[in-house]
């Protein structure tokens, strides 16, 4: 069961992209929640459903983990931050999967560096899924931006700075 092979470099990845999914699920109910909160059913549904799909990243780095013979580690949840609008919310969520991407993208860098091939294409794949994920949001934000920014009350949505 045990292998002792395993590159600490990879598992230390696994770690920290465990933890990073577990908190997109954190972060994708809460926003799914406060959505609710605000009245707006369908995006609420959206992004309990954007919740479930980083449970299953999340579920998909555990197995991976006890198949290479290790218990899963996460350690530290990044808390949730909010906003006042849809708009603030997808904007966080689109840093959010910034971070995750970069990570994804150094592991599978890592991976390939020290011939890990199994490791670099599992990376790979969830590095592809958070890229789509990303754009997905992008997209969602700029059909909110065409249709609501006119009639919306305050056009002075808080963009968050890193962006
Ligand atoms: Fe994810
Ligand atoms: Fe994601």
């Amino acid at each position: 069961m045990f292998t002792a092979r395993t590159d600490q470099g990879v598992l230390g990845y696994l770690g920290r992209a465990l933890s990073l999914e577990l908190s997109a699920v954190q972060l994708y109910s809460s926003h799914a929640r406060l959505a609710a909160l605000w009245g707006l059913a369908e995006p609420a549904k959206r992004l309990k459903q954007e919740a479930q799909e980083e449970l299953e990243h999340a579920d998909r780095i555990i197995e991976r983990m006890l198949a290479l013979g290790f218990a899963p580690n996460a350690s530290q949840l990044l808390p949730v931050r909010v906003g006042q609008s849809l708009t603030d919310l997808l904007w966080l969520e689109h840093a959010f999967e910034a971070e995750i991407i970069q990570l994804y993208d150094q592991a599978r860098r890592h991976s390939a560096r020290v011939g890990a091939h199994d490791d670099r294409l599992f990376f790979e794949g969830l590095w592809q899924e958070e890229l789509a994920h990303q754009q997905s949001l992008l997209e969602w934000l700029e059909q909110l931006q065409g249709g609501q920014l006119a009639t919306q009350e305050s056009n002075s949505l808080n963009r968050p700075h890193w962006r």
